[in-house]
């Protein structure tokens, strides 16, 4: 604690002293300074009232997306009102502390307003919501974010798949058809035509049957001039998380020309929900650290510099993490002290690499 404060007072060259010896928090970089590309983490809503949360997010990072208050839930009180207030506050917190701003996301399932889930109309009707939510976001926030996920977690997966096709079940599926993911990411760029547009989704790096269906989006978009710039790959994944099908999506994306951005990551060390894996604790952090290493590598060996999005953790320290809510986990790259951990100094290792492609 005591080198990280004083890491975090002269935030440039540190001349430790040996005030502690077991930490070897030394390095004078930061993520930040240390990455070639913007390396973020997702601003928990009530950041502001902690400094040492906020010191240390701005210190190491130099990209933000909000865990939730950018989300339709959040946004979208009622036909044409929308709140704004909360995730104002993270853009003025990014403007203060010079971070790009990642809009996290205009069309998800699993963040339909009540009043939409209550709606009674046509397709067209339906659309018309879709469409004046997305515009009316992306110009309120027109210029102070980079870039958006402009649909996320749209597709199907394992078992669904076989059963159902390639779409995820969702509200706007059943109102609009599967083309509707297209169209978003048109309306998405006639309101904000400099913003990238992302398709974020998860387990796309374990799941090949998913993956396939979300490379044949990527192909069909691709071919029939749909305005995506990017894919998010979330990467929620865990220690044992094999490393070629995280190699294998990060290399198919970018070969497809797309900005690439690891968006959401963290390595739960406890996948299996055990009630107490303390004493396991150490072996369990080394093989996460191992893991973040290696996902940081792919990144730098298979995505050309100039489609490097950004690399995400969701969250900033253990004791933010969505997975720790409800049970123990351990899986960002602070502790609940905010001190670094192995996954910290593995992601600075990871940063070493070259471009290996072609
Ligand atoms: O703020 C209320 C609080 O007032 C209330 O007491 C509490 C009771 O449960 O709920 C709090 O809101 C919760 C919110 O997180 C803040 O903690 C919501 O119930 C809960 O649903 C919400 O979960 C978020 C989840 O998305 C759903 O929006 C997680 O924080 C957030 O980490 C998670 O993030 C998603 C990405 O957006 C998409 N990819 C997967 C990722 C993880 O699920």
């Amino acid at each position: 604690m005591i080198r990280l404060k004083i890491k975090l007072c002269l935030s440039g060259t540190l001349i430790l002293l040996g005030l502690t010896a077991s930490v070897a928090y030394t390095q004078t970089e930061t993520l930040a300074s240390a990455s070639p590309f913007p390396v973020g983490l997702a601003l928990t809503r009530n950041f502001y009232k902690n400094p040492d949360y906020a010191r240390l997010a701005a210190l190491e990072f130099s990209s933000v997306t909000a865990e939730n208050v950018m989300k339709p839930r959040y946004i979208s009180i009622g036909p044409d009102r929308y709140y704004w207030q909360a995730a104002d506050s993270v853009v003025d917190f990014c403007r203060k502390n010079k971070m790009q701003l990642h809009g996290h996301t205009l069309v998800w399932n699993k963040s339909v307003p009540d009043w939409v889930k209550e709606f009674k109309g046509d397709s067209t009707a339906w659309e018309g919501i879709l469409k004046r939510y997305i515009q009316d976001v992306a110009n309120h926030f027109k210029g102070k974010v980079v870039s958006w996920d402009v649909v996320n977690e749209a597709l199907n997966y394992e078992e669904n798949i076989k059963k159902d096709g390639i779409w995820r079940n969702s509200i706007w599926l059943q109102h609009l058809g599967k083309d509707y993911v297209a169209r978003c990411f048109q309306y998405a760029r006639q309101a904000d035509p400099s913003a990238k547009l992302f398709y974020n989704d998860y387990k796309v790096e374990a799941d090949t049957l998913k993956l396939a269906g979300m490379l044949h989006m990527l192909d069909d978009f691709i071919e029939r001039g749909i305005p995506i710039d990017g894919v998010g790959l979330q990467m929620h994944i865990t220690m044992d998380t094999p490393e070629p099908g995280i190699r294998r999506v990060i290399r198919e994306v970018a070969r497809r020309g797309l900005l690439v951005h690891i968006s959401e990551l963290d390595v739960s060390v406890n996948p299996g929900h055990d009630s107490v894996i303390v004493k396991e604790k150490d072996e369990l952090l080394k093989r996460q650290a191992d893991k973040v290493r290696q996902i940081v590598t792919a990144f730098m060996e298979e995505v050309p510099p100039k489609q490097r999005f950004a690399i995400t953790t969701w969250g900033l320290t253990d004791a933010n993490s969505w997975l720790a809510y409800k049970k123990e986990d351990y899986p960002l790259l602070f502790d609940r002290n905010f001190k670094p951990k192995a996954a910290y100094y593995a992601f600075l290792k990871g940063l070493t690499k070259k471009y290996t492609g072609q």
